[in-house]
């Protein structure tokens, strides 16, 4: 989200010029990177949002190089509102590089975490924005007296500012052409580059080879995309209305 934004900013701020030139364009690389993947739920500032302040975190405090970090990214920590995300080494090693040299840089300022983030510091937008909003982008695939009514009785406030934004559950659906001209289609069980693995309506799983007889659909993916064009002000729009959903 707004990676662009991110980048500009930082190339302004002479606050935020390391020693080292290739310091610098590792850090710039991880500040665009957190923002677009992590600044939603951690603040792009890495100071908090609805996810924890990662400036002021022992485990980012322990940190070397992303050994810990990574480690987070990598697996998530699902059952506590953070998805796991996959990212390279080396944007893992940006993204440390980043948030250390936030550190550094605030380490005189003292700041309590807090623990629960209460529902009105998460009400910051607009409820009318967020309703135009979602008729213009959202209605194509939801409705909220259908699939989303309810919503905010179903989540607490901090899972739904979450949901808006990454939507997790349905598993894609994998449809295999055999070459008997039957068709098998079936929920996604396991996925890599060689092989794939689905359940059918039976409950039977079925492993192939991955091929161009192969078609996944993830009803999740235009998901994905979209969210990559929201601003972090729509999305908490979005949350302002959606939340009134009970
Ligand atoms: C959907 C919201 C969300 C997103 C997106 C997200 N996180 Fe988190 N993150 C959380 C929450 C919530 C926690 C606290 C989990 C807990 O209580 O154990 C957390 C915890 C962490 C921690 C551990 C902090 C500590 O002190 O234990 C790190 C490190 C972290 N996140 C880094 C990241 C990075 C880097 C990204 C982007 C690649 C990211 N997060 C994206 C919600 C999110
Ligand atoms: C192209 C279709 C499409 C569009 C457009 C779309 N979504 Fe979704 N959305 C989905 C699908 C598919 C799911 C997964 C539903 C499921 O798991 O049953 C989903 C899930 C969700 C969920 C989680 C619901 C739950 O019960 O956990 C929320 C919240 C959500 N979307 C919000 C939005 C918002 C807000 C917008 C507009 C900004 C939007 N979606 C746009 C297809 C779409």
């Amino acid at each position: 989200m707004l990676l662009l934004v991110g980048l500009a900013c930082f190339a302004q701020n002479p606050d935020d010029i390391p020693s080292s030139q290739a310091e610098s364009a590792q850090v710039s690389a991880g500040k665009a990177q957190f923002a677009q993947t992590c600044g939603f739920c951690h603040g792009r500032d890495a100071r908090g949002a609805s996810g924890p302040d990662l400036i002021r975190s022992s485990l980012v405090n322990h940190d070397v190089n992303g050994n810990l970090i990574g480690e987070v990214i990598r697996n998530g920590r699902p059952s506590k509102g953070m998805p796991a995300f996959q990212l390279s080494d080396a944007e893992v090693r940006g993204i440390a590089a980043f948030l250390h040299h936030e550190a550094t840089g605030a380490a005189s300022v003292a700041r309590r975490i807090p623990a629960e983030y209460p529902v009105e510091k998460l009400l910051v937008g607009n409820r009318a924005a967020g309703e135009a909003f979602f008729q213009s982008h959202c209605r194509r695939c939801h409705s909220v007296t259908g699939d989303l009514a309810h919503l905010a009785t179903k989540y607490k406030p901090f899972e739904l500012q979450a949901r808006i934004a990454f939507p997790s559950g349905r598993k894609p659906t994998v449809i295999v052409e055999d070459g008997s001209a039957k068709t098998v289609k079936g929920e996604e069980v396991y996925q890599d580059e060689f092989r794939v693995t689905l359940k059918d309506s039976a409950g039977w799983t079925h492993t192939f080879k991955m091929g161009p007889n192969v078609t996944i659909e993830d009803p999740l993916q235009e998901h994905e995309r979209l969210l990559k064009t929201y601003s972090d002000a729509n999305v908490h729009d979005l949350f302002a209305y959606l939340e009134e959903l009970k």
